[in-house]
């Protein structure tokens, strides 16, 4: 079954190392972030306290820390720096043109293995 994309922005609209929210639907809530041009998506609700808020999370080299308990996690595999712990869900991301499309997630999951 090929993925579905769901154009989201455009590539200006994302400033450097600023987080931009995007609200698929009542469950789904994205957050982008664009570190040296490049762009990542990753779930706006941070997996440790279910908290809305990884849009408004700081930037560290290619990860982004959560902004209530600054839990670290990859940009790129939503893994949490130190201990084995909650994983941050992260979503493909394809640019065609200025355009930005972020695949559409199956659906919502959490992982509470810490
Ligand atoms: S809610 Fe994100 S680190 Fe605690």
């Amino acid at each position: 079954m090929s993925k579905e994309f769901l154009r989201v922005c455009t590539v200006d609209e994302i400033e450097e190392r600023k987080g931009f929210r995007f609200i698929i639907d009542d469950v789904t809530d994205i957050a982008l972030f664009k570190v040296d041009g490049i762009i990542y998506a990753v779930d706006n609700v941070c997996p440790h306290n279910h908290t809305p808020k990884m849009h408004l999370g700081y930037i560290e080299d290619e990860h982004v820390l959560c902004p209530v308990h600054f839990f670290k996690f990859s940009l790129k595999t939503g893994k949490l720096t130190g201990e084995a712990g909650c994983t941050l869900p992260v979503y493909e991301v394809k640019i065609e043109g200025n355009e930005v499309f972020v695949e559409k997630p199956d659906n919502k999951f959490f992982n509470f293995d810490f």
